[in-house]
């Protein structure tokens, strides 16, 4: 079956195709989009200074929202606002271009590494789709960039999206280094550890939908790799379960979302939360997502780090190589394990 999300919804009147409705046990805790929660964390990074008392609180609140939330936002973070506006902006034009125009850059099913452009599928066991549409591009390993397969409209793209990726690649190195201080580690022990990274961003474009009370722009899930930095724009939709509660994430502008992923819950033996998180849609507004994922080396075992297991914390999860995770992944999740 083969439904662009993005061009149903704009075909006037068309009806959601059964392979999007939600099952009734999931309809049931549906909570409306706009019901954000103030409570999740948002840190100015400008704390930490050469001021020691500011540079502990705000290591602190980092510390409590890694393991009370596995959510946070970020403000100061050091990539500026005019290549976060114009990423967003370049990336709204690419699904405003007509879509004969997109599908020249359409996933190809064979590859081993699918980049490019595609539409919302679930978890592989799901038979539920996702109501988004999505454009994958990979940064590193460089073996893998292709800057070749990015669209070459708008004129800009390239070069901006290049840049971004670059920036928060080293917006990563840094909160790797603040992790690894907060867990009591080497301050380059979680880059070490992780090996050399893979990193890859996708577009996420969640149109409207007209039956938000059955759909999911993105079903439930926890990410797999080691951290993913959201630039979200002021639509909102992303909810984070605490508790039982879907609780939704409230749009801060020019804010990065952080959430931890499996692999820091992993290293950190359960201290820092791989939380999981969905995307509800809405009736009026299209939402667009700039999601970076960063993932360890694909090759690398991990594992509750060592100096973090002893007699009385013995280790939670398995050392694991992550390309088995991944792949293992979307069957069981960190819960299964
Ligand atoms: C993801 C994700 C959230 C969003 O792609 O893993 O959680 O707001 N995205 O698009
Ligand atoms: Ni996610």
């Amino acid at each position: 079956m083969d439904v662009n999300v993005q061009d149903l919804s704009e075909r006037e009147g068309a009806a959601v195709p059964s392979q999007f409705i939600c099952t009734m046990q999931e309809q049931a805790t549906f909570s409306p989009h706009d019901d954000f929660c103030e409570q999740i964390p948002v840190i100015d990074l400008a704390g930490l200074s050469d001021n020691q008392q500011e540079n502990t609180i705000t290591m602190a609140s980092i510390a409590s929202a890694s393991e009370d939330w596995g959510f946070f936002q970020v403000i100061n973070h050091g990539i500026s606002l005019a290549l976060v506006e114009s990423t967003q902006k370049l990336a709204k034009e690419f699904f405003n271009l007509p879509l004969e125009e997109k599908q020249k850059y359409a996933q190809n099913p064979n590859d081993p590494i699918p980049q490019g452009y595609g539409h919302g599928s679930r978890m592989p066991e799901s038979t539920i789709l996702d109501w988004h549409n999505l454009f994958l591009h990979y940064f590193l390993p460089l073996s893998i960039k292709n800057i070749s397969t990015w669209p070459h409209k708008p004129a800009a793209y390239r070069e901006t999206m290049d840049k971004y990726g670059k920036e928060v690649l080293k917006f990563t190195d840094k909160m790797l280094e603040i992790f690894s201080r907060l867990l009591g580690l080497q301050p380059n022990y979680l880059k070490e550890e992780f090996g050399d990274p893979m990193l890859n961003i996708g577009l996420i474009f969640y149109p409207p939908c007209p039956q938000p009370e059955l759909v999911l722009g993105l079903g439930a899930h926890s990410d797999p790799n080691i951290m993913s930095v959201l630039l979200q724009d002021e639509i909102g939709g992303l909810q984070v379960k605490k508790g039982n509660k879907w609780v939704g994430v409230a749009p801060v502008p020019n804010a990065l979302v952080i959430n931890i992923g499996d692999q820091l819950q992993v290293v950190s033996n359960g201290r820092f939360q791989s939380v999981e998180h969905r995307v509800v849609t809405n009736t009026s507004a299209a939402r667009l997502s700039v999601i970076t994922f960063l993932h360890p080396n694909a090759d690398v075992m991990l594992g509750p780090a060592l100096d973090l297991v002893d007699a009385s914390h013995p280790p939670l999860y398995p050392t694991t190589k992550y390309s088995d995770y991944r792949r293992d992944f979307h069957r069981k999740g960190l819960k299964g394990k």
